[in-house]
């Protein structure tokens, strides 16, 4: 008969082990009520995580939590935010602190992308787009890292894509948010490596979520096209990248030879490239 909780030790599987390990701890997710950060939030929660919702929308977030809670047995706080206002990512580290949450992990998946050529766009929305993608994620970044630097131990991912590897007309303020994502997040990671806290970057290629309807980009030949990848993949992609501490992961084989081209190929031969893969089914030889 077992009469010591460690004689269990050896039918314990590694599942558990982890599930044991998480508990008690906290994953702040930005963007969790969808598509890519949806997924992540249901492996989080699967390994034992508690979790903090980030999104605008209350509705989805009550729906979210619910569902996370009935299927497993962590706590999921949920805060209805904005980050296309900087002040926000603020609130979130302050209503965060308040609760006395210890955060292990950051994940910064909320992100969005405006579809159409520059002179055509709207100004106030690609500004918008700047700050959800660079300035919120930032501040976000900055507010938790110091906490998990302090403590030392903590993990970070931020969703960039394989957009930052290159120019990209159609989407060109999307990319070049994507480019500053990877930029920052390599930069950090080198300057944090010693502290127990690991950075990570993850870069989706072209994946089935809502993205590209917020982006009003349905008509572009990528979407159209294009095979889009399956977001609970990219997810788990990205969470054993997160678990293991590594800098970065391409999701999927052709999205990692895409990027091996985009480093040997001249930047201004990328964009050429990019502008007729992304071009609206409708156009003809732009
Ligand atoms: N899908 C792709 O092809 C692809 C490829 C590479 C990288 N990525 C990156 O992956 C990340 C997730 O995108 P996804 O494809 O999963 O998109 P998605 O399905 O549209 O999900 C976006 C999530 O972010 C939240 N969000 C959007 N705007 C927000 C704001 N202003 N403030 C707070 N939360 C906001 C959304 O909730 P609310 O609408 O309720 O706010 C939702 O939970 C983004 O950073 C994106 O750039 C996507």
């Amino acid at each position: 008969m077992i009469s010591d909780v460690s004689q269990l030790a050896p039918f314990i599987t590694a599942r558990q082990k982890q599930y044991m390990k998480a508990n008690n701890h906290y994953a702040v997710v930005t963007g969790g009520t969808s598509g890519i950060g949806y997924e992540l939030v249901k492996l989080l929660a699967r390994d034992g995580y508690n979790l903090v919702i980030v999104a605008r929308h209350e509705a989805d977030l009550i729906h979210v939590a619910n569902e996370i809670k009935q299927q497993y047995s962590v706590e999921v706080v949920i805060i209805a935010k904005d980050l296309f206002d900087v002040n926000n990512a603020f609130e979130i580290h302050n209503e965060v602190s308040t609760k006395n949450i210890d955060v292990e992990i950051l994940i910064n998946d909320a992100g969005q992308g405006q579809y159409g050529e520059f002179v055509e766009t709207d100004i106030r929305r690609e500004l918008d787009i700047i700050t959800l993608n660079i300035s919120s994620l930032v501040a976000l970044t900055k507010l938790f890292l110091v906490d998990m630097v302090r403590r030392g131990s903590g993990k970070i991912m931020n969703l960039s894509s394989i957009a930052s590897k290159t120019p990209g007309p159609w989407q060109s303020v999307y990319h070049g948010t994507k480019a500053f994502v990877q930029s920052f997040t390599e930069a950090i990671r080198s300057e944090v490596k010693d502290s127990g806290v690991t950075i990570t970057a993850l870069l989706p290629g072209a994946t089935a979520t809502d993205f590209f309807d917020k982006a009003e980009m349905l008509d572009s030949k990528i979407v159209r096209e294009g095979k889009l990848d399956d977001a609970a993949r990219v997810a788990k992609d990205g969470y054993e990248a997160l678990m293991k501490g590594d800098d970065m992961v391409v999701s999927g084989i052709k999205n990692k030879l895409q990027v091996a081209m985009s480093n040997v190929t001249p930047d201004a031969t990328l964009a050429d490239k990019m502008k007729k893969q992304q071009a609206p089914v409708s156009s003809e030889s732009k």
